[in-house]
C-alpha cells in the first residue's frame, strides 16, 4: 500500500496512452512509483474516435502502471487536446466588498467569476479560468492581491474551453476503463506539459511551448510568468509518417520505424548521407533509400508545422511581444535535427524539453514523448496539496493565494 498521498497522470494521446503514479509526501514532494504506456488506436488528432479501443489502451497503460506501482489506483488526471479546444483572453472587474477594503480570497474568486461572465456557445464548456494579473485602482502588474488594499479590482484572465461531447468521450472513456476524473476536471495538455519542461525564468521572460506529438501540436505562450495564449492544430508525427508510407509505397509499421531510425528533419541537416534499407508494399527486395531522399518527404510537412506554429504565434503575439524562445516537446521533437531546423522557420531560439528530474522517474519516461505524462502528474500533486492546504487551513487566505498564484496562477 502506498505510503502517501496517490496522485495519477492519464495522457490519452493520439499514439499511446501513457498513465504515471505518483505519491505526494506532506511537503508536496512528488515521487514516480509507477508508469505504464500502451498504443492507443482509438484517436484520432487528439480526440476520441473509437471508445471500446481506447479503454483497452487505458486499461493496459494503467495496469502495467498499477503492476509497478504494488497498488491500485483511485482518480486520475486527464488531459485532453483536439482542434475543438479554443482559448480567449477576458477581464473581469468588481468593487472590493470590505468596509476597510482590504482584498480577500472571495473577492478574488468574484473577480475571476466576474471575467467568466461572457456568451460561450451552449456546445462548449470550460476546461481552465487561468488568472493572468490583477489591477488594483488601475495599478497594474500585480500578481497577488490579497492582503492588498484597494476598491477596485481587475483580472486579465485565460480561458479554455472545448466541445462538450468530446470532453464527454474522454471521462467516458476513463470511467469504462473503471476509473474516475479527480474533482471532475480535465487537464489542457500543453497546461501539463508545461509543469513538465518549462522552468520560472522561461514562462517569466516570455516562452512559446510547443508539443508536436502524433495527432496534434499544441501552442502555449507564457509571458510574465502567466499563459497568454493556448491552441491546438491538428497536425503531428503522424502526417510525416504517412508522407513516407505513400512516397516510398511501404506499410504504416514500416514508415514509421524508418522515420525514428533514420528520420532526418530536413536534406540541409543530414550529417553524412548513406543509405538504408525499405520494404515495400510489392513484397519485393527491400528498396535501398538514402537518408537525404528521406529527408525529402520529412522536410516539407514538418516545415509545414512550424510555418502554422509561427502563424499562430504572431497572430496573438504580433510584433510587439517579445518572446525570448521556444521550447519543443512531443515525439516529433526528436526527429534528428529539428531544433535547429526550427529555429530557422520560427527564426526564434528554440531548445528541446524533456521531464525534468522527478524522483523515481524511469530513464524511459525522460523524453519528450512522455512531457504531458509527467506534467499531468505534477499538476494534480499541486491541485491535491493546495486543496488539502485550503481545507486544514481556511484561514490562511495570502499563504494559500501566494501559493496557488506561485505554482499555477490557476483556480480550479
Ligand atoms: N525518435 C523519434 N523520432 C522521430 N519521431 C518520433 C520519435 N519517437 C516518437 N516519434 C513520433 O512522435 C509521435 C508521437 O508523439 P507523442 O507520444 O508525443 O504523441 P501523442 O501524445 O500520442 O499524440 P498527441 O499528443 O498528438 O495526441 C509519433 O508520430 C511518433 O512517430
Ligand atoms: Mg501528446
Amino acid at each position: 500500500m502506498p505510503k502517501n498521498d496517490v496522485v495519477v497522470g492519464l495522457d490519452i494521446g493520439t499514439t499511446k496512452v501513457c498513465c504515471v503514479i505518483g505519491e505526494v509526501s506532506r511537503e508536496g514532494n512528488v515521487e514516480i512509483v509507477g508508469n505504464g504506456s500502451t498504443p492507443s488506436s482509438g484517436m484520432s488528432k487528439g480526440v476520441v474516435l473509437d471508445i471500446d479501443k481506447t479503454v483497452k489502451s487505458i486499461e493496459g497503460a494503467v495496469a502495467e502502471a498499477e503492476r509497478m506501482a504494488g497498488f491500485n489506483i483511485g482518480p486520475v488526471y486527464a488531459g485532453v487536446s483536439g482542434e475543438h479546444i479554443s482559448s480567449l483572453n477576458s477581464h473581469g472587474v468588481i468593487s472590493v466588498a470590505s468596509s476597510d477594503k482590504e482584498i480577500v480570497e472571495e473577492d478574488v474568486k468574484r473577480v475571476i467569476e466576474a471575467a467568466k461572465v461572457l456568451s460561450i456557445p451552449s456546445d462548449r464548456e470550460v476546461i481552465h479560468v487561468i488568472p493572468r494579473s490583477f489591477s488594483i485602482d488601475g495599478q497594474n502588474g500585480v500578481k497577488n492581491p490579497v492582503g492588498m488594499s484597494g476598491i477596485r479590482l481587475e483580472v486579465d484572465t485565460h480561458i479554455v474551453t472545448g466541445v462538450s461531447t468530446f470532453l464527454q468521450n474522454v471521462n467516458k472513456c476513463v470511467q469504462k476503463a473503471g476509473l474516475e476524473l479527480e474533482g471532475n476536471a480535465i487537464v489542457l495538455e500543453p497546461v501539463a506539459s508545461s509543469l513538465a519542461v518549462l522552468n520560472e525564468a522561461e514562462k517569466e521572460l516570455g516562452t512559446v511551448l510547443v508539443d508536436i506529438g502524433g495527432g496534434t501540436t499544441d501552442i502555449a505562450v507564457f509571458l510574465n510568468g502567466g499563459i497568454y495564449h493556448t491552441a491546438v492544430l491538428p497536425v503531428g508525427g503522424n502526417h510525416v509518417s504517412r508522407d513516407i508510407a505513400v512516397a516510398f509505397r511501404t506499410p504504416p509499421e514500416e514508415a514509421e520505424r524508418v522515420k525514428i531510425e533514420y528520420g532526418w528533419v530536413s536534406v540541409e541537416q543530414v550529417e553524412e548521407d548513406q543509405d538504408f534499407q525499405i520494404s515495400t508494399l510489392s513484397q519485393g527486395e527491400p528498396e535501398s533509400i538514402s537518408l537525404k531522399r528521406l529527408a525529402e518527404i520529412i522536410e516539407p510537412r514538418v516545415e509545414e508545422i512550424l510555418s502554422l506554429v509561427k502563424q499562430e504565434i504572431f497572430r496573438v503575439c504580433g510584433e510587439e511581444v517579445f518572446l525570448a524562445g521556444v521550447t519543443l516537446t512531443g515525439g516529433t521533437s526528436l526527429l534528428k535535427g529539428m531544433a535547429s531546423f526550427a529555429e530557422k522557420v520560427l527564426g526564434l531560439p528554440v531548445r528541446l524539453g524533456v521531464p525534468g528530474n522527478v524522483p523515481g522517474m524511469v530513464e524511459s519516461l525522460k523524453s519528450p514523448v512522455y512531457s504531458t505524462s509527467v506534467g499531468l502528474v505534477l499538476y494534480g500533486a499541486r491541485n491535491r496539496q493546495d486543496r488539502k492546504y485550503r481545507m486544514r487551513h481556511p484561514q490562511y487566505f495570502k499563504v494559500i493565494w501566494s501559493r496557488i498564484s506561485h505554482w499555477f496562477k490557476e483556480v480550479f
